[in-house]
């Protein structure tokens, strides 16, 4: 069964995106390594929703130029979450799907094969798969940045006995933190076992 990774970036307060959905408070932080490039070796499906699928069609002008999509996510798969009709981008394997992600979660993991699945975001989407019992990692890079308002990284409440850190880096000016996730179903079975 492949592995579910929330692998994203936010701001110190919780934020994916401003208020305007623009990243451009992060494109200006420093790093001092690329580690994109050795994460997504190992994914073999993505799965994002549509906000974040019309940032990259639009900051990309993928419509125009879907010759820049492979630079992104190779020939992955990639599972977008929408109630509407979406374009694709010619030449790219994108896949629609609507409501629940446990229903559309056989498709993904067979495509992903013995890979993992990257949930790009946004966060309540996230949110949709933890509640399903299917989140397993979270990997956060932290930028040295606030917001008033944004979207948030995981509108969920998960409490500590469900996340394990796992690993702590700086990458330039970002704080990386790598979490495991346990599932809701495993974490109160344990806790009746305790109780
Ligand atoms: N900092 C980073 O590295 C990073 C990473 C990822 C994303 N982002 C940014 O963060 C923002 C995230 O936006 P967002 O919070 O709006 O999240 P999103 O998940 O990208 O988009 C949310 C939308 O997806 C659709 N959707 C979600 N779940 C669905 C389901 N189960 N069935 C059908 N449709 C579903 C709904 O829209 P419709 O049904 O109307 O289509 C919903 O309003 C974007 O600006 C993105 O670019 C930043």
């Amino acid at each position: 069964m492949p592995r579910v990774i929330y692998y994203t970036a936010s701001t110190l307060n919780g934020f994916l995106a401003d208020a305007h959905d623009s990243l451009d408070w992060l494109f200006v932080v420093e790093q001092a390594q690329d580690g994109f490039p050795a994460f997504i070796e190992g994914i073999g499906a993505i799965v994002q929703g549509s906000t974040t699928y019309e940032w990259v069609l639009a900051h990309e002008d993928l419509l125009a130029h879907p010759e820049k999509w492979p630079a992104f996510y190779g020939a992955r798969p990639t599972w977008v979450f929408t109630s509407r009709r979406l374009p694709g981008v010619t030449g790219a394997d994108v896949r629609f799907a609507a409501g629940s992600v446990r229903d559309a979660w056989p498709a993904i993991a067979e495509a992903a094969g013995d890979r993992d699945v990257w949930v790009v975001g946004g966060g309540d989407l996230v949110g949709q798969f933890d509640d399903a019992g299917l989140l397993d990692e979270i990997r956060m890079q932290i930028a040295p940045v606030t917001l008033t308002a944004g979207r948030p990284v995981l509108p969920r409440n998960i409490d500590s006995t469900r996340l394990r850190l796992e690993a702590v880096a700086q990458n330039g000016q970002f704080a990386e933190l790598q979490y495991r996730v346990r599932h809701p179903e495993s974490a109160a079975a344990s806790g009746a076992r305790g109780a």
